[in-house]
């Protein structure tokens, strides 16, 4: 049997096919066009997610059987806002977990209503990207679009919804609405009453390996698989890259450097930090997560390539790098406000530290690093609360570089271990689709039978020291522009 896994991405959707072995039969992806209206905002359209998901799913199976394909299952970008009127209709544009415009929602909610009570309804406080703020910024700013709200969906449920005509969605994405109650797995009525919604206007909440149907009869025929292939509930992208690195079971690590980067840990157990600075989420194999999220991870290396120096052979930029631990350039990576741990939609990315014989390889290691610096960040708040981390896996386009892994390595002083395949969520989502066909008994199973480690980047530690004396430098950078950043707003 084959089965498809859908990344919902924020700069295109990768699909991937995968045989009953857990083998990789083929990989597609198609891009689609991402808005920022407004400086700090950003939007996309969920019809151009669906045309490019049919058109790619179409390209996925064309050389092989269409009648094997079993199932489809999702990673998708998180907390988007997508809202349907009571015909279904998308009623404007998505609005992204990367878009920065609720901060008044957000003071709202943690100041106003107060960071203890959305603990303890979410287990999570309130982050310019979450949903929550975006429904009171639709409430505030644009109500007659609020008014005309039938359904709230995340992302990746939309596209579950075109393909099966249910509204569902998961565990997992579901928890970074700020309207799920983590610990015990369901809709908060405390946070619908606050953001002024009923229930009935979220989708009908599944644990990320149950089937909620199959395809509509129409849509197997555009697509020509069998009617009978089944749709599982997916997973929010990070969760779902954690099942596609065998992030699973307990105190795992997984890093993503995608267009956002993240430190995702699992555990069986249900748990939340004092300050809320990591988000505590329900995890795709039943159990739960913490994670500290950065919102311009891989995306500044691509924004520092593509569209400063202007070019696309990342590989070449990076050759020259040699002297690792030895940079007097940092960089801060927030090009989109930061979330996990400032909780700042106005910082700003920042180069600092250049002098005259600074070169265009000292600019492009600073940004390697700083990313590594502020995923150490996230992984610091873990280490406070006792979590003792040894090794992690690593996913994503920016785990393509050698070079970033061996600094991510030595920054954080953990062994990278890189898996066959770095698509971790389109991987992951193939995964949930076959537990929910029943071809696995459950996410650990085919975690453990079929995430292979092909390598291991150990951290050295003479550089580890270097790191160690340069993060202390780079800790001290952000506070100090903190005040220049709210006057730059
Ligand atoms: C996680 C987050 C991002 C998006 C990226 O909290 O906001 O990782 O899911 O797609």
């Amino acid at each position: 049997m084959l089965y498809i896994g859908i990344d919902l991405g924020t700069s295109a959707v990768k699909l991937l096919l995968m045989d009953s072995e857990g083998k990789i039969v083929n990989i597609v992806s198609r891009e689609y066009p991402l808005y920022f209206p407004h400086p700090g905002w950003s939007e996309q359209k969920p019809e151009d997610w669906y045309e490019q998901t049919v058109e790619g799913i179409r390209e996925l199976i064309r050389d092989v059987d269409p009648g094997q394909v079993a199932g489809i299952s999702f990673g998708g970008q998180m907390h988007g806002l997508v809202i349907l009127d009571k015909d279904d209709n998308v009623i404007r544009p998505a609005i992204l977990w990367n878009d920065g415009r609720t901060t008044e929602e957000t003071d709202y909610l943690n100041n106003v209503i107060g960071r203890e009570k959305l603990s303890e309804y979410t287990a999570n406080i309130a982050f310019a990207g979450f949903t929550a703020p975006k429904i009171l910024w639709v409430k505030n700013k644009e109500p007659e679009n609020f008014a005309r709200i039938a359904k709230i969906m995340l992302p990746k449920d939309y596209i579950a919804y075109k393909l099966t005509g249910v509204h569902c969605t998961d565990v997992s994405d579901a928890s970074g609405m700020l309207l799920f109650d983590v610990k015990n797995r369901r809709w908060s009525q405390e946070m619908c009453d606050i953001c002024g919604i009923d229930t009935k206007q979220l989708a009908k909440c599944y644990e990320s390996y149950e089937t909620v149907g199959t395809v509509l009869p129409e849509v197997a025929e555009t697509l020509g698989i069998p009617a009978s292939c089944k749709v599982a509930a997916g997973a929010g992208d990070n969760a779902a890259a954690a099942v596609g690195t065998g992030t699973v079971g307990d105190n795992m690590c997984n890093i993503s450097l995608g267009t956002s980067g993240t430190i995702f840990i699992s555990s069986r157990n249900f748990g939340v930090d004092k300050f809320n600075a990591l988000h505590s989420f329900a995890h795709a194999d039943g159990s739960y997560h913490l994670m500290g999220c950065m919102l311009s991870a891989a995306s500044c290396n691509k924004w520092w390539m593509d569209e400063i120096i202007g070019t696309k052979d990342y590989a070449a930029e990076q050759a020259p790098i040699d002297k690792l631990g030895e940079n007097h350039v940092y960089y801060l990576p927030y090009l989109m406000g930061e979330r996990s741990p400032h909780n700042n939609p106005n910082a700003r990315a920042t180069f600092i530290g250049m002098t005259m014989d600074t070169t265009r390889a000292d600019m492009t290691q600073a940004v390697l690093e700083g990313v590594a610096f502020a995923l150490r960040d996230s992984l610091e708040v873990a280490k406070s609360l006792g979590i003792d981390l040894k090794r992690t896996k690593i996913c994503g386009g920016g785990a393509k570089s050698p070079l970033w892994k061996k600094i991510i390595a030595n920054v954080l002083n953990l062994k990278v271990d890189v898996i066959e395949s770095e698509e971790g969520p389109a991987m992951g989502g193939a995964m949930l689709a076959a537990v929910a066909c029943g071809e696995y008994a459950s996410v650990e199973e085919i975690a453990r039978k079929v995430v292979k480690i092909i390598d291991t980047v150990e951290p050295e530690e003479e550089l580890v020291a270097k790191y160690e004396a340069r993060y202390a430098q780079f800790k001290e950078i952000y506070p100090a522009c903190r005040p220049l950043f709210e006057k730059l707003v």
